[in-house]
C-alpha cells in the first residue's frame, strides 16, 4: 500500500516582491505516518513511555533509505500537523506559558505558516518498514515527511539556552512542560 497518494503537499508561492521568489513550485511528498495512541489529544512535547504503541510506518518504496539507522540512539522526526484548525497568528501564547505571548517563530507551535513539527525520539527497534521509538506529541496518522539521525556533538550544543522560557517565573516548573515530562500541576 502506498500512503504517498494520500499526503501530497503542493505549494505555488504567488508572484513575490523584493527577495521573494517567484512562481516557484515546491513539493513535498509524506515518506509514510506515524502511528501513536492520540486521536485528538497529544501532549505538548514527546513523553516516553513502555511498549509499541508509538512507531513510523514507512512507505516500502523508501525502506532500503532506512539502512543503518538503527545504529543510532536517536532520530529526528519531521512530520505535518495536518490537522490545524486555528488561523495562524504571528504572535502566540504557548499553552504552557501563563499568558505571555511570543513570535510564532520562536515557539515550537504546530500553527505556523508551514505547519511543521520536529520531535527527537529515542529508537527502541526496527522491524522492516516500522520505527518503534519512545513517545512521541503527534495525532495518530500523522504524515510522516523525513527522517534525520540525531548525532551526538553535531547536535547538541553546550552553549544552548532557554530562550525567553528564561524570563518566566517559576522556571524549573515550566522546564518539565519543555520537556513534556509527566507532572502534577
Ligand atoms: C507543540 S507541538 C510540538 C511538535 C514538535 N515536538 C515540535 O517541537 O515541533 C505538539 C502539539 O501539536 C499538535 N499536533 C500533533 N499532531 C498534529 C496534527 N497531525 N495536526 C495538528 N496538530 C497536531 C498537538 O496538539 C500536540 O500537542
Amino acid at each position: 500500500m502506498s500512503y504517498l497518494e494520500n499526503f501530497t503537499f503542493i505549494t505555488t508561492l504567488k508572484k513575490g516582491k523584493g527577495h521573494m521568489p517567484e512562481n516557484i513550485n515546491y513539493k513535498l511528498e509524506s515518506i509514510g505516518m506515524i502511528r501513536t495512541p492520540y486521536q485528538n489529544n497529544a501532549p505538548y512535547q514527546p513523553v516516553d513511555a513502555d511498549g509499541e504503541e508509538f512507531y513510523a510506518i514507512i512507505d516500502h518504496k523508501y525502506v532500503e533509505g532506512l539502512s543503518d539507522l538503527k545504529k543510532f540512539n536517536y532520530i529526528y522526526l519531521i512530520f505535518y500537523a495536518d490537522r490545524i484548525s486555528r488561523e495562524v497568528e504571528m504572535m502566540v501564547s504557548p499553552p504552557w506559558a501563563d499568558g505571555k505571548k511570543v513570535g510564532i517563530f520562536a515557539s515550537r507551535s504546530p500553527v505556523r505558516p508551514n505547519p511543521l513539527g520536529l520531535s527527537i525520539v529515542r529508537i527502541k527497534k526496527i522491524v522492516e518498514n516500522k520505527i518503534y521509538t519512545s513517545g512521541l506529541d503527534v495525532f495518530d496518522k500523522t504524515p510522516l515527511l523525513d527522517i534525520k539521525p540525531y548525532i551526538k556533538d553535531l547536535d547538541n550544543k553546550d552553549n544552548a539556552n532557554y530562550g525567553w522560557v528564561a524570563e518566566m517565573d517559576d522556571m524549573a516548573h515550566l522546564s518539565l512542560h519543555i520537556k513534556g515530562i509527566p507532572h502534577d500541576y
